[in-house]
C-alpha cells in the first residue's frame, strides 16, 4: 500500500515540469508562428498561429530553470524528511537537469505535434480535439524519456497506477486550466 501510494505521488510530482510549460506558453505566447506561416502538402498550415516561437522557447526555459530547478531543489531538501514521497529528479544536478529538459522540451514538442496532427485532420487552430489537445504532450514527453533516459522512465512510469494517475490528473487539469485561461481572456474558447 505504501509502495503504491509512493508510485502515484512520484508519478504526479515529476509530471509538473511537463504541465507548467504548456500553461506558460499560453501566457507569453504570440508573435512569429513556429511554422513561419508555411503550409503543408495538404494545403493546410503545418502547425498554425497557435504555436509560436515565443511561447515554445519561454515555456521550455521556464520549465527547466524555474519549475524544474525549484522542484529538484525541494526534492533534494525534502527527500529525507518526506518519507521518500518528495524526491529529486535524480541524485546529481546534471542528471536531474537532463531529465527535466526531456520532460519540458518533450511536452512542448508534443504540444506542437498535437497541433500538427490536428491540422492534418482538418481541425482549425483552437478548435477542440480530444486526446490531441490533452494528452499528446505527456505521451511525447514520455517518448523522449523512453529514448534518452529509459531507465528513469521505467523506474517511475512503468506501473499502470503511475500512468493512469497521470492520465486522469492531466484530463482534469487540462479542463480546469483551459477554463481559467478562457476566463482570463488568454484563450478564445474554454478548451
Ligand atoms: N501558445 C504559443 N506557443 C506555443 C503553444 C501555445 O504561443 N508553442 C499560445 C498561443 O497563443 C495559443 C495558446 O497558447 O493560441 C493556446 O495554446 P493551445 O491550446 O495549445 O493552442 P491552440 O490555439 O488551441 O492551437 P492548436 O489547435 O494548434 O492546438
Ligand atoms: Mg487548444
Amino acid at each position: 500500500m505504501e509502495e503504491l501510494s509512493k508510485i502515484i505521488v512520484h508519478a504526479i510530482w515529476f509530471i509538473w515540469v511537463a504541465y507548467i510549460p504548456n500553461s506558460i506558453a499560453v501566457l507569453v505566447g504570440g508573435g512569429t508562428p513556429m511554422d513561419f506561416g508555411c503550409k503543408f502538402i495538404d494545403g493546410r498550415r503545418v502547425l498554425g498561429d497557435g504555436k509560436t516561437w515565443r511561447g515554445f522557447i519561454w515555456a521550455v526555459l521556464f520549465g527547466i530553470f524555474v519549475m524544474g530547478g525549484i522542484m529538484n531543489y525541494v526534492g533534494l531538501v525534502l527527500k529525507d524528511y518526506s518519507l521518500g514521497y518528495v524526491i529529486p529528479f535524480a541524485e546529481t544536478w546534471p542528471e536531474a537537469l537532463g531529465i527535466i529538459f526531456l520532460l519540458s522540451f518533450g511536452a512542448m514538442v508534443g504540444d506542437a505535434f498535437g497541433s500538427f496532427l490536428k491540422r492534418r485532420a482538418g481541425i482549425k487552430s483552437g478548435e477542440r480535439a480530444f486526446l490531441f489537445d490533452q494528452l499528446m504532450f505527456v505521451f511525447i514527453a514520455w517518448l523522449f524519456l523512453g529514448i534518452f533516459a529509459p531507465n528513469w522512465l521505467l523506474t517511475y512510469y512503468l506501473h499502470p497506477a503511475a500512468v493512469l494517475s497521470v492520465v486522469i490528473l492531466t484530463l482534469i487539469l487540462h479542463k480546469l486550466l483551459n477554463i481559467a485561461g478562457y476566463k482570463l481572456g488568454k484563450k478564445k474558447v474554454p478548451w
